[in-house]
């Protein structure tokens, strides 16, 4: 993770992003922004997660989001490359900070991309190691292009899946991943090829996130063992997860969602999660 201090709305990349309305209650919602990444963190503690940090930096609002600094499979790391300028300053601060994790002895290798292809890391990657392949999400962000450098680092299948709509943006604003295998999903968000591709490979395991739900970011969340924790979860989307043996856990996590984040992107797995 990596603390809020320089998080704000100061452009926009994507449609939940409005600087005009960010602006005018700047000090309200920053502080918001800690209150949520420090109850965030919380969780996660309290769950049993270990938490490292990176450093934020001035002028690079979005490195709270650091599930876009790079993907991690099998302690392997491929750094990300961002699409927009505003966020490729960011490249250079994960690139030191894997090169430290490696030092430390928490990942094993650092990897770059081929030139010119861009990928978001696990903003657009659901590793899903029950069914031994890698969901990759492109089109907005990603390019179709990196799958072959992903399949490389994975070595595993990578299924590819277009994301249509503009405001699920990264694959993981509308794709999670439960730890017994089942897929929280928004089917708007996928092209009809990609829903169907969902549908046949997790069946009854797929579970559709109501639109209100989709709308606030809900599947944008970290699963760690039963419980789910999110920025949103409606009594409806409650009760789909209770079925199925899990707890929601929700922290206020408002202030990010007008730069079009949740949980999730707020998180990078390291390992086992
Ligand atoms: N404002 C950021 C962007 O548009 C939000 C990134 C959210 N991250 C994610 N993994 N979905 O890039």
């Amino acid at each position: 993770m990596s603390a809020p201090d320089f998080f704000e709305v100061s452009y926009a990349i994507n449609p939940w992003m409005e600087p005009a309305r960010w602006r005018p209650d700047d000090a309200a919602l920053r502080r918001q922004a800690h209150t949520g990444w420090d109850a965030l963190r919380a969780c996660y503690e309290g769950l049993g997660a270990v938490v490292e940090t990176m450093p934020p930096a001035t002028g690079l609002p979005d490195m709270v989001f650091t599930a876009n600094a790079a993907v991690v499979v099998d302690r392997r790391v491929l750094l990300a490359r961002f699409r927009h300028p505003e966020r490729q300053g960011e490249e250079a601060h994960g690139r030191v900070l894997f090169e430290r994790l490696q030092a430390r002895g928490l990942v094993d290798s650092v990897h770059a991309l081929p030139p010119g292809v861009c990928l978001e890391g696990a903003g657009d990657v659901v590793v899903d190691a029950q069914r031994g392949i890698c969901w990759m999400g492109h089109g907005p962000r990603s390019d179709l292009g990196a799958r072959a450098a992903l399949q490389e680092l994975a070595r595993r299948p990578v299924l590819a899946l277009e994301l249509v709509d503009p405001r699920f943006y990264h694959l993981d604003t509308c794709l999670c991943l439960l730890s017994g295998g089942e897929l929280l999903a928004v089917p708007q968000a996928f092209s009809a090829q990609g829903w169907r591709q969902l549908q046949d490979i997790a069946g009854t395991q797929l579970v559709e996130v109501p639109q209100d739900d989709a709308l606030q970011l809900a599947a944008n969340a970290v699963c760690i063992g039963r419980d789910v924790v999110m920025g949103y979860c409606s009594a409806e989307l409650r009760e789909r997860l209770a079925e199925r043996g899990y707890r929601a856990c929700v922290v206020p996590l408002d202030a990010f969602r007008r730069a079009g984040g949740g949980a999730r992107c707020l998180t990078l797995t390291l390992g086992a999660a």
